[in-house]
C-alpha cells in the first residue's frame, strides 16, 4: 500500500514540472518578446562590484567592464568593498591610476556585513547618476558587446530588470552545472517571454535606478541581489526578463555543494516573503501572466522537492517489508542517476530541502567562500 503512495507522490514531483517545461517549451519558448528595443538606446549605466576578498578576480574584472564596446563616458563603476584584508582595494586603487578614462570609484566598508548591505551601502552613498544600475559578481565574465545588448531593452519604458543567460565556464568537474543551466535558462527565457521571470542571476543584472529606489533599496530578507528585487519589479508590474542573446561565463568555484544550499536558501526566503513585502510596501500590481508563473515556480520550489523526499522516504519503509514493487522502483530511481540530467534534477531537489531545514536556524544573508 505505502509503495502505491509513493509512486502518486513521484508521479506529482516529475509531472508537473515536466508538464510546465513542455508547456513552456511549445507554447512560449517561440512568443515573440513584445519589447520595444532599440539598438541605439544608450543610458547611462552605474555598475556595482561588491568584493569581499578578491584579489584574485578584482583585475581581470575591471579589465573584463573596461573592454565593454558600450560608450565609456556613458559607463561609471563603483566597486564596494567590505574591509578585504588581502589587498583587493589595493588593487582597485593601481587599476584606476592606470586607467583614468573611465569613472571609478571606490567606496569601503569599515567592516563586512554581507553582500546586500554592502550594496545598499553603495547606493546610499554615492550619487549614482545612471538611468540603471548593473550588479556583477567578480568573477562574471562578459562578452564585449553584453552591455549594449542588455541596455537596449530599456528603451521600452515596460522593462525594469533585464538579466543574462548563464554559461558556466567548463572545468573537469562542472558537467552537472552545465546541465542545470540549459535546462533553467529555457524555463526563464520562455518565461521572460510571457512575462516575466521570477529567477535572476547575479552575474549580470539591470535595473532601472527609479524602480531600485521606488523599492527602498535591496531587501535584506534573502541575502540575493538578484531574484528577489526582480521579482519585486515584476509584481511592481514591469517586466524583468532573461535575454537569451547574452550569455555570460561563471567559473564554477569551490564548494559547490555549500554554494548550492545556501542559493536554494535565498531563493526560497524569496518565494515565501516576496509578494507580502511588495503589497507592504504599497506597489503592488496584480499582472496576471506574472501570477501564474510566480505561482508555478513557487510550488516547484517550495513544496515539490517534498514530494519526492516523501516518497524515497515512504519507498525505504517499504522495502523494510520486503516489498517486490518498492525495491524495484527504488532500484530503478537510483540506477537513473547515471543520467546527468536526472542527477542534476535529483540534486537540486535535495539542495532545496536541505535548504528549507536549514533556513530555520540560519539564513545566510552573510557568507564566506
Ligand atoms: N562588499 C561585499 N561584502 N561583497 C561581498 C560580500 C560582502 O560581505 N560577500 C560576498 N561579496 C561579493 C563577492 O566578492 C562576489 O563578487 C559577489 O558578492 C558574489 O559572492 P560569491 O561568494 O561569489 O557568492 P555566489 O556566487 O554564490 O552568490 C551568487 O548567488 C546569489 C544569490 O543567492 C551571486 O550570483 C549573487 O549575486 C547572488 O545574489
Ligand atoms: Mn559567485
Amino acid at each position: 500500500m505505502l509503495e502505491f503512495v509513493a509512486l502518486i507522490l513521484a508521479g506529482i514531483h516529475f509531472g508537473v514540472p515536466m508538464a510546465y517545461y513542455l508547456y513552456l517549451r511549445t507554447r512560449c519558448l517561440n512568443k515573440p518578446w513584445s519589447i520595444k528595443v532599440d539598438e541605439n538606446y544608450k543610458p547611462k549605466v552605474t555598475i556595482i562590484v561588491p568584493t569581499y576578498r578578491e584579489a584574485e578576480f578584482i583585475w581581470d574584472k575591471l579589465d573584463n567592464i573596461y573592454a565593454q564596446n558600450y560608450p565609456r563616458k556613458l559607463m561609471e563603476v563603483v566597486v564596494v568593498d567590505s574591509a578585504s584584508d588581502d589587498g583587493t582595494v589595493d588593487l582597485v586603487r593601481e587599476w584606476a591610476s592606470k586607467h583614468r578614462d573611465i569613472s571609478l570609484r571606490l567606496v569601503e566598508e569599515p567592516e563586512r556585513r554581507g553582500m546586500v548591505p554592502a550594496l545598499n551601502f553603495a547606493l546610499q552613498h554615492c550619487q549614482i547618476d545612471g538611468e540603471i544600475v548593473v550588479f556583477t559578481d567578480v568573477d562574471a565574465v562578459w562578452d564585449s558587446d553584453a552591455l549594449t545588448k542588455i541596455m537596449r531593452n530599456f528603451a521600452d519604458p515596460n522593462v525594469g530588470t533585464v538579466t543574462a543567460s548563464i554559461t558556466p565556464t567548463t572545468s573537469s568537474s562542472d558537467f552537472l552545472e552545465g546541465a542545470y543551466r540549459e535546462y533553467y535558462n529555457l524555463l526563464r527565457v520562455a518565461e521572460s517571454k510571457v512575462h516575466s521571470t521570477p529567477i535572476h542571476n547575479g552575474a549580470l543584472v539591470a535595473f532601472r535606478t527609479s524602480l531600485l529606489h521606488k523599492m527602498g533599496g535591496l531587501p535584506s530578507y534573502t541575502g540575493n541581489n538578484d531574484s528577489t528585487p526582480a521579482s519585486i519589479v515584476a509584481f511592481m508590474g514591469y517586466r524583468a526578463i532573461q535575454v537569451d542573446d547574452v550569455m555570460v561565463k561563471e567559473p564554477v568555484r569551490g564548494g559547490q555543494f555549500y554554494r548550492k544550499v545556501r542559493r536554494a536558501q535565498h531563493l526560497l526566503l524569496s518565494f515565501l516573503k516576496t509578494k507580502r513585502y511588495v503589497k507592504k510596501l504599497g506597489v503592488y500590481r496584480h499582472i496576471e501572466p506574472f501570477e501564474k508563473i510566480w505561482k508555478m515556480e513557487w510550488w516547484l520550489h517550495v513544496v515539490n522537492p517534498w514530494f519526492l523526499a516523501a516518497s524515497a522516504i515512504l519507498l525505504v519503509m517499504s522495502t523494510l517489508y520486503a516489498s517486490f514493487t518498492a525495491i524495484t522502483f527504488l532500484g530503478i530511481g537510483i540506477i537513473l542517476l547515471v543520467l546527468k540530467a536526472y542527477r542534476t534534477w535529483v540534486l537540486q531537489q535535495l539542495y532545496l530541502v536541505i535548504a528549507t531545514v536549514r533556513n530555520l536556524w540560519t539564513k545566510e544573508i552573510a557568507w564566506s567562500k
